[in-house]
């Protein structure tokens, strides 16, 4: 299948990279701010970087040019041209100023890049979004991310309907001017890509803090948004806070400017954004009050906004070269926030919920006709790359480099990473030298990892030999074919391991000739190798890849028991966890009818026993409690019947429920709904965990009294966690009560629309075949739009990407529902369109009767004349 407008567009490669002929040594920026027209006045001061006379070349997109002079002197259109997103301009020298005009149309810019309204005409706000090419939809400028340039930025506007004005860098002056209007400059001290440029006009309102930091600079910590949401910015600010001082601790990182400002925005296509001393934020990740936020929200704004703010070290002050280079900023950002997210909360925890997600969205992307490398080496459209393999398995990959190096290892080479790059634009390879010549250790091997697409699959085998109390383990690694790359090669895998005897202990290892304590990290580099061990007494059972070291899939055939033993010994919470996990799967692949498997029987006994003996913390055994999501046993099948999984998978937990018993879940449950306290406290958030999980499983037993306490709890809840809990057990289930619950809520957030994205979402993932019904009644909803990426995807990802039972019908109507959704989204949002489109990865691995729905679906969707370069790429791809 081809696209109609596929060859037009050629692709960027990574091996084409040259530098840039002209660079900028500094630009000033004026903004004549207004809602359906904005000009802007640049003067760059340009620098040519070869010998070699090249013309100047700026990119530039929807831009009216209104005046361009170059050296004072208004410009002839015979020298220069604009065309095509680019404009030439003859004439140009070292040191040459080039001043143009542009206006640009913000109101109308539906995109949510470069310039943008947010909220009403009458009440909202201005805001810009640069990464990755937005720049060029605000002026004409070398749009890459290696031009390095200082910054003066003026805005002017009308004081009454712009009463605030920021933008990146320390404010450097105000005032008033005629006819009620007022200006504010602010100067950036710190050289930064385009990308990292944003300016915020209207009418907010803030909370602030001042903030010392450790090297002692006064820094003003301040938060923006909409009078009505300003009293939900305090979690954010204080998690601010606390990492700043994390970065400080931890990596000796001090905040380097004088204000740091930080703004909440309804309207944004991604989570947040770390422009430059002004990072604007997803409302959804900045927000966040007991009454309307899940403790999941919680850790998720902490985390975002500690992401955004460690970006300032690596991401700003040592940038990526170009946008190949995307991870050596998000890979190394996101595990930055994992480490500080273990320390703020539990590491176990936190582990097991990063190593689903990359299951969930990262294991999927890499097995498909999406899969790319870490670093690709060829792209349509960047905005297409921000994706779970850039940001969590490129985390996986630092993680693997800091455990090579260990903590002092791994601080000694960024301390040499920050000193050899800042200010400037790096690579992988700058990365992997600075880590590896502060330790004295060749790290160039783990760029093959960066390089090659696809999951490894681990192989292991173990073989006891009594006589000689040796244990040989046999470590193999295979990845499979990816789009266009057919031969793979080994990776260094570190792979973190424990013995066990058959009682459950840890054993002391012995390997070539050495004590290894009880854990150790063998590095399987080749195709295939042995480790031998020593002095083992019995036959053991191998806890492997212990912490998850490593993002491969591990094949080690393990009998139930033996999973049942690690389950319930393994002294670490991740690999406990991890053990129920695979053994959870045995069990489901076992599953036919109601006789239960020896497997099922494991899995249950074992979980019951942890249910019962208290022994374990409570967030801990929710997580125990939970088997892998559908998308994750779907990504284990050859030929996937959505609604087949969901229904054994359903069986499975109806099999744990019974094994527990409707008494010791109704006990427990009460027990738990005893604490009332809303607190934020680990215990408080644990238990509030452990009392969904009961719930719903209680659910799968006695629906009526699981329902009668949903309800009930509904009615009382003080806090969203559990509001939200019990609504979506009634919801899910379609209960009696369901209908009122949902009433209940909509009256109740009607004016908040981070609620009310719930309100949609927990409808839109009903499980099953009525899902359609419910979706498409949502979307004649008055509060639905297209035109705001959290409802868009409350409604169409929550239905695509979160409800395979509901999306993948074996009448394809959800397809075909999908794809009109996308056409018409595109129109509005490129970016947002092409994001949601991916719920069709994997569709080759269907079952024959909905892979030729989907496929028909795609298809029609494909020849549609006018498709964006977002969506066109990602359908493109999707279809190979
Ligand atoms: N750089 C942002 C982050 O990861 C993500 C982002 C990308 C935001 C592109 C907007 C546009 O923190
Ligand atoms: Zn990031």
């Amino acid at each position: 299948m081809t696209l109609v407008n596929e060859p037009a567009i050629t692709p960027i490669r990574l091996h084409d990279y040259r530098r840039p002929a002209w660079t900028v040594d500094t630009i000033e920026l004026d903004v004549d701010l207004g809602i359906d027209a904005t000009d802007i006045t640049s003067r760059l001061t340009l620098r040519h970087g070869g010998t070699q006379t090249t013309p100047l070349r700026l990119d530039g997109e929807g831009l009216e040019l209104l005046a361009i002079s170059l050296d004072g002197h208004p410009l002839d259109p015979s020298h220069y041209r604009h065309e095509d997103n680019v404009l030439e301009v003859d004439g140009a020298r070292d040191g040459s100023v080039l001043e143009t005009r542009v206006r640009v149309k913000p109101a109308a810019n539906t995109t949510l890049e470069g310039l943008y309204l947010s909220g009403s005409r009458e009440t909202g706000f201005l805001l810009t979004q640069c990464e990755a090419e937005g720049f060029r939809h605000i002026t004409f400028f070398p749009d890459r991310p290696d031009v390095l340039a200082r910054y003066t930025v003026t805005l002017l506007a009308d004081r009454a309907r712009f009463p605030v004005l920021l933008a990146g860098g320390n404010p450097d002056g105000t005032g008033e001017l005629a006819e009620g209007r007022h200006w504010a400059r602010f100067v950036d001290t710190h050289p930064k890509p385009s990308y990292l440029f944003a300016l915020v006009a209207g009418r907010l309102e803030n909370i602030q803090r001042d903030y010392i930091t450790a090297n002692g600079r006064a820094v003003k910590l301040v938060m923006w948004s909409e009078a009505n949401v300003i009293d939900r910015c305090h979690y954010a600010l204080d998690a601010l806070e606390r990492s700043m001082r994390w970065d400080e601790r931890t990596y000796g990182r001090n905040y380097d400017l004088d204000v740091f400002h930080v703004v909440a925005t309804h309207d944004f296509n991604m989570g947040a954004m770390e422009n430059k001393g002004l990072n604007i934020f997803n409302a959804k990740y900045l927000l966040a009050d007991p009454d309307s936020s899940t403790d999941e929200e919680y850790r998720a704004v902490e985390a975002v906004v500690a992401h955004e703010y460690f970006h300032n070290w690596t991401g700003n002050r040592v940038t990526c070269r170009d946008w190949f280079q995307l991870s050596l900023k998000e890979g190394l950002t996101v595990f930055r926030e994992q480490q500080f997210s273990a320390d703020m909360n539990s590491p176990s925890l936190k582990r097991i919920e990063d190593v689903s997600l990359l299951r969930r969205t990262q294991f999927p992307e890499d097995a498909g006709p999406l899969a790319h490398p870490v670093r690709p080496s060829e792209y349509r459209e960047i905005n297409n790359f921000y994706t779970a393999t850039v940001y969590e398995k490129g985390s996986e990959l630092v993680r693997m480099l800091a455990g090579r190096l260990g903590q002092e290892g791994f601080r000694r080479g960024m301390d040499v990473y920050f000193e050899r790059h800042d200010g400037s634009a790096a690579t992988i390879e700058d990365f992997l030298s600075a880590l590896g010549d502060a330790n004295g250790i060749d790290l160039m091997p783990y760029l093959a990892w960066y390089a090659q697409a696809g999951t490894p699959h681990l192989h292991a085998q173990g073989e006891y030999d009594a006589a000689r109390r040796q244990y040989t383990l046999t470590l193999s690694q295979h990845t499979r074919a990816t789009p266009g790359q057919p031969e793979k090669v080994p990776v260094p895998i570190p792979v973190k391991l424990s013995l066990f005897d058959r009682d459950g202990r840890v054993l002391p290892l012995h390997i070539n000739g050495h004590a290894a304590g009880t854990e150790a990290v063998v590095v399987v580099d080749m195709a295939s190798q042995h480790v031998v061990f020593h002095d083992v007494a019995t036959e053991p059972v191998p806890s492997l890849l212990r912490d998850f070291s490593a993002p491969v899939v591990l094949e080690y055939d393990y009998s139930p028991a033996e999973l049942a033993l690690l389950l319930t010994n393994d002294a670490d919470g991740f690999n406990r966890w991890e053990a129920g996990q695979q053994l959870a799967v045995l069990a489901f692949d076992s599953l036919h009818g109601n006789a239960e498997t020896d497997a099922c029987k494991a899995w249950c006994d074992a979980l019951t026993a942890l249910f019962e003996h208290h022994a374990i913390d409570d967030a801990l055994l929710a997580d125990l409690l939970t088997p892998p999501g559908e998308i994750e046993f779907a990504d284990r099948q050859s030929e996937v019947d959505p609604a087949k999984i969901h229904a054994q998978r359903q069986e499975l937990q109806r099999h744990l429920a019974k094994r527990i018993g409707a008494p010791a879940l109704l006990a427990r449950y009460r027990a738990l709904a005893s604490h009332t306290s809303q607190s934020l406290d680990a215990e408080s958030q644990a238990r509030r965990r452990l009392k969904r999980r009961v719930l719903e499983l209680l659910a799968l037993l006695d629906a009526d009294t699981a329902h009668a306490l949903a309800a009930q709890q509904y009615e009382s809840a003080v806090g969203m966690t559990d509001r939200l809990t019990a609504l979506g057990v009634l919801v899910r289930d379609r209960a009696p009560q369901a209908a009122a619950a949902l009433a209940d809520f909509r009256r109740r957030y009607a004016d908040n629309p981070l609620a009310l994205d719930k309100w949609f979402a927990v409808q839109a993932q009903v499980p099953g075949e009525p899902a359609l019904a419910t979706v498409k009644s949502l979307e004649s909803d008055p509060a639905f739009t297209l035109k705001n990426p959290n409802r868009a995807r409350a409604v169409l990802g929550a239905f695509a990407s979160n409800n395979p039972s509901g999306f993948h019908r074996a009448d394809g109507e959800g397809y075909r529902w999908l794809t009109e959704r996308l056409a018409e989204l595109d129109a509005l949002n490129p970016q947002i369109a092409a994001r949601l489109a991916t719920a069709f990865n994997g569709w080759q691995r269907l079952e024959p009767v909905r892979r030729e729905v989907a496929h028909a679906a795609l298809g029609e969707l494909a020849q549609r004349q006018g498709l964006s370069r977002n969506l066109g790429e990602i359908i493109g791809n999707v279809l190979q």
